[in-house]
């Protein structure tokens, strides 16, 4: 079976690293001009003249990023199976769409309202109560296109930042941790949760992950299952489903929903019994979908920006590194390594241990180092 991915960056590599067992062949789809999957077919198509050329390759097709017109996915959907639906994909591409939706089907969210103008948001940020977090309804990625206000006061200052024609403006939650699920769904509806995550950002960025998420009362994981499975079964979804979450005094919040694979699933490439990856290529090929059990305790550190000391790190027997072939940059995932332990103890000692080889990672911060 031949798979056409739309996009060529990291996670459709990391799709074909796992679909190739399978004895799937990839083509992949750039809009982009600069792919870096480095593996099975690329069609370079900045000008969106061969998507025909990359329909008549492929017997199924799928993403590995959102930001894509959905006109196009529509497009091929009449033609070959396009899985998740393009319907997923409108909803994840517009914030606002996602938040009416969480909404409807009685996830929790931040209180939010709309605003179009400096006007309009100074007024929104008085409403909510400061601080809020202003976001452009679309494109965002990586904390682009966001503002905190800390007053209203600020918010001519914050729209001109963002620079779009249209926000939402969300009440900033004062979270305990940042938390998320990953599901995947098969073509007949069965649905399988991995363990949820504790994720840790660093300017916008995430760095670590850690799976099973330390401490983690088991309701918390079942509303999680229980907010994602409404999504999946609304969207009649297939494929993997990722929704991050912040974790409060008053339970779970909902922030967002990837309709992709994600980076808080990379730990489950050795942490799982099955990836995130191989589960999404099971479930848009139409296979049944495999084991989602962590294998032990995980944490994924992104290297972001530079590479450090991989042959360090290489030595290292309980680390696992996969480099996603793209030059140094400030701010750009270059690769991660996940660490397995036995315990949490252990884990973070090894996580420590490791990122001092990598110069851009931040200190090691998460529930399992907070003190007291
Ligand atoms: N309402 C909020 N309250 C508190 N923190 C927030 C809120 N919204 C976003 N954040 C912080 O900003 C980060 C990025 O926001 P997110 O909505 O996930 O956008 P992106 O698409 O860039 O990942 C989140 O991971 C979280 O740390
Ligand atoms: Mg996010």
């Amino acid at each position: 079976m031949r798979i056409g991915v739309l996009g060529a960056g990291q996670l459709g590599r990391m799709l074909a690293l796992a679909g190739y067992p399978l004895a799937k062949t990839f083509v992949f789809y750039d809009m982009s001009g600069s792919p870096s999957a480095g593996l099975g077919e690329v069609i370079i198509d900045r000008e969106g003249k061969y998507l025909d050329d990359f329909l008549s390759r492929v017997d199924r097709v799928t993403y590995e990023f959102e930001h894509l017109p959905v006109e196009v996915a529509e497009k091929l959907a009449k033609e070959k199976p396009v899985h998740p639906c393009p319907r997923a994909l409108q909803v994840c591409q517009n914030r606002e769409a996602e938040k009416t939706l969480f909404g409807e089907l009685g996830i929790p969210t931040p209180d939010w309202k709309i605003a179009d103008s400096a006007e309009s948001l100074k007024a929104a940020a008085e409403e909510l109560g400061c601080p809020v977090v202003a976001k452009s309804i679309t494109e965002g990625y990586d904390g682009k296109g966001q503002a905190v206000l800390k007053s209203p006061d600020e918010a001519e200052a914050g729209w001109e930042s963002i620079g779009h024609p249209r926000v939402i403006v969300e009440k900033f939650v004062n979270f305990h941790r940042e938390v998320s699920i990953i599901a995947v769904r098969a073509e007949d509806g069965d649905v399988a949760f991995y363990p949820m995550a504790e994720n840790t950002h660093h300017e916008g960025i995430l760095r670590y992950s850690i799976a099973p998420a330390p401490g983690l009362a088991k309701h918390v994981q079942e509303d999680a299952e229980r907010y994602i499975k409404a999504l999946l079964n609304e969207l009649n979804y297939v494929g993997v489903l990722t929704l991050e979450l912040f974790e409060t005094s008053e339970g779970l919040v909902a922030n967002e929903m990837a309709p992709r694979v994600h980076n808080s699933g990379h730990w489950s490439i050795e942490g799982a019994m099955t990836s995130q990856f191989e589960n999404h290529i099971r479930a848009v090929s139409g296979h049944p979908l495999g084991n989602v059990d962590a294998r032990g305790l995980s944490c994924m550190i992104n290297i972001i920006g530079e590479h450090g000391d991989i042959d360090r790190i290489l030595e290292l027997p309980y680390a696992h590194v996969h480099l996603y072939n793209k030059g140094e940059r400030p701010g750009r995932k270059l690769g991660h390594v996940n660490i397995l332990a036995d315990s949490y103890e252990e884990l973070v000692w090894r996580v420590r241990n490791c990122a001092q080889f990598l110069p851009g990672s931040p200190e090691f911060k998460s529930s399992l180092t907070a003190k007291g």
